[in-house]
């Protein structure tokens, strides 16, 4: 093996399983992994504990940017995101999160102030990012790209069975609803929407099983570091 160190994007649709995928393969590896979505997730998180959620107070959310300190820290294997110094990772998966983070991740200087630390992981390549605009944006001569796609009827459920073994009550329905909110938020916002890069592998993940998913893409992978 040349262990040649190389930049991963894993873009595609909410919960098709790309966070899951890109950590195993980080693993495998040895790479650094950063859920992007999660980092739009934590400056939702903020603007809600600052009541600074409103439309009319996105001006003082642009403002306080410099204010948000993101950080992924590793404990036991186990990496968790950070808002501040304190540790926020299952905060940020809450429904008040699901349904406001694709409104505030169309804020340009949003997207901004998330994009350069993003750009700033794989300075040193041997990063495995997920999100929506990796493959096109972040990284665009990332050396494999991935874009994962799923009915939202399977998304839906997947994301239901994940929620409600957190304790989350929210209904099928509901999750289903806020799934197609967010498709629509998501492909159709004009600045880096999400899009599949001409270069990207597409990978339905509809009938696939977790393990199927990952042989599909290491196949791919390995052809690029050996
Ligand atoms: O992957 P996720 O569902 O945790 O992402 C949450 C939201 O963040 C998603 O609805 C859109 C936004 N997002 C984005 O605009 N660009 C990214 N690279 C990642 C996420």
């Amino acid at each position: 093996m040349k262990n040649q160190k190389i930049i991963i994007a894993l873009d595609g649709y909410a919960s098709t399983g790309k966070s899951t995928q890109a950590k195993n393969i980080a693993k495998k590896l040895d790479y650094i992994y950063i859920d992007s979505g999660a980092m739009y997730r934590a400056v939702t998180l903020y603007a809600i504990r600052k009541n600074i959620l409103d439309e009319s107070k996105i001006k003082i959310l642009i403002k306080s940017l410099d204010d948000i300190n993101i950080e992924f820290i590793r404990n036991n294997d186990v990496q968790k995101i950070y808002l501040n110094g304190k540790e926020v990772e299952n905060d940020i998966r809450k429904s008040i999160v699901n349904s406001n983070v694709s409104r505030l991740a169309m804020i340009p200087e949003v997207r901004n102030f998330l994009l350069s630390k993003q750009r700033g992981y794989g300075k040193n390549k041997g990063l495995v990012m997920d999100g929506r605009d990796i493959g096109t944006v972040v990284f665009p001569n990332a050396e494999c790209k991935f874009f994962f796609i799923a009915t939202q009827e399977v998304r839906a459920k997947r994301r239901h069975l994940e929620q409600y073994k957190k304790g989350n009550l929210e209904t099928y329905d509901q999750v289903l609803k806020n799934i197609v909110e967010r498709d629509r938020i998501d492909s159709n916002r004009s600045l880096n929407p999400l899009k599949k890069s001409s270069d990207a592998i597409e990978i339905d993940v509809s009938d696939l099983t977790e393990n199927e998913v990952f042989n599909k893409i290491w196949e791919h992978i390995s052809k690029k570091i050996n």
